[in-house]
């Protein structure tokens, strides 16, 4: 490998919010950020993909079309990110595509990305690396979360921390710390993240999302109805586990809303309704930090475990102090707070991804997913 090379990451994630393109720079071991955008993707397409979620019935004729409606997308940021930054196909040495992610289904297993490859690849004229996570699958693992074993790479410290990445869907990863060499990193999916109150704030407050949590700020914390969601048999189940918008959708909000408002006889008070979704977030990811903890970690400092979070939700106020507050024994920020922009990870993940394919290594991450054994994982899309 050159002493320095030049990668770029693309990933939408489950909010359908835009295309994440991270331009990366592998110096020896160290990886370096260079520029990062993230074009909205066009409304037409966005609500195509976010009707996936309750009603995940497509022709072969609309698949198609979606498939290359988004390989498009993604081509043109990754065209724009070296625009921005005066590059030529030939200085970049590969891209890592993770596509659109529009069903998630581990029991199956199958997990289908569209946005194809070979439009990324012949469009841009720069070999293309995709197809993740049906490599771990065919291990029989979850394929499913990737991000402790990029996070591993990019947060460990000599101490033990979390990091929770808060997208649609929230995942955390336990990074066991320099002081327990060899040790992999462990992970899972932890249910909601942004979703469900993107989708109530879309419905009901016309807002793409709740700015800084602002609304579920000024409302109340329905504890009955909190409970009632908590319930679903996913919170209960052991990991490895991954999930996505097939099961925590707005289908199954209304419905546990409408037996919660049978229950009582009242109909539930809309900001109520988008506090309490943030509390489920918060509570959900706490409660497995802390089962984790008790798992894996001696209680013998007296030093707060770091929590760093990262995606969207790192930009919630709100929902970043409900979790303090959940969570007195650690200390969560942001990992800004870190000089790690919380929303280039997923993006700058896949960028390594295409790295370590193209090196030919394996990725640790049979202790998160659950496959027979690590791999090297993607296929090769050449230009
Ligand atoms: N300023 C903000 N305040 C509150 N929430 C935000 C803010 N910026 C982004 N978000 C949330 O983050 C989501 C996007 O996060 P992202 O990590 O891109 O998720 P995904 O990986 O699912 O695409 C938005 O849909 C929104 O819910
Ligand atoms: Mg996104």
């Amino acid at each position: 490998m050159p002493a320095s090379s030049l990668y770029i990451g693309l990933m939408s994630g489950t909010s359908a919010d835009g295309v994440d393109a991270a331009l990366v720079e592998f110096k020896s071991d160290k990886i370096q950020l260079i520029d990062f955008i993230s074009p909205s993707l066009p409304k037409a397409l966005k609500k195509s993909l976010l009707a996936l979620n309750d009603s995940p019935h497509l022709s072969l004729e609309q698949f198609s079309q979606l498939s290359f409606d988004i390989a498009l997308q993604f081509s043109q940021a990754a065209q724009m990110l070296m625009t921005k930054n005066r590059l030529q196909a030939s200085d970049i040495h590969a891209i890592g595509s993770h596509g659109q992610t529009i069903y998630h289904a581990p029991h199956i297993p199958m997990s289908v990305q569209i946005g194809h490859p070979a439009f990324v690849a012949k469009t841009t004229g720069i070999q293309t690396v995709a197809d993740f996570r049906v490599d771990d699958m065919a291990l029989g693992g979850q394929g499913a979360p990737f991000a402790p074993a990029f996070h591993q790479v990019l947060f460990t410290d000599d101490q033990a921390c979390f990091v929770v990445n808060i997208g649609g869907i929230a995942n955390i990863s336990f990074l066991p710390g320099n002081r327990t060499p060899n040790q992999p990193p462990l992970g899972y999916d932890t249910g909601p993240g942004n979703a469900l109150m993107d989708d109530i704030c879309q419905q009901f407050f016309d807002k793409a999302f709740d700015e800084n949590g602002e609304l579920a700020k000024q409302g109340k914390v329905d504890s009955e109805l909190l409970t009632l969601l908590l319930s679903h048999p996913y919170f209960l189940k052991t990991h490895p586990k991954s999930t996505g918008r097939e099961t925590f959708n707005e289908s199954w909000l209304e419905e546990t809303v409408h037996q919660h408002e049978q229950n009582l006889g009242t109909t539930i008070v809309k900001q109520t309704l988008l506090s309490t979704l943030c509390e489920l977030t918060a509570h959900s990811i706490a409660m497995e930090i802390k089962k984790v903890t008790m798992e894996h970690l001696p209680i013998e400092s007296t030093l707060k475990i770091p929590v760093w979070i990262v995606g969207g939700g790192a930009q919630n106020q709100h929902l970043i102090s409900r979790l303090q507050n959940q969570l007195p024994h650690y200390h969560v920020q942001s990992s800004a707070a870190k000089q790690i922009d919380p929303n280039a990870i997923e993006a700058m993940m896949c960028a390594w991804l295409a790295q370590q394919r193209m090196a030919l290594n394996t990725i640790p991450l049979s202790a998160v997913t659950g496959a027979k054994r690590d791999a090297v994982l993607g296929g090769l899309w050449l230009p």
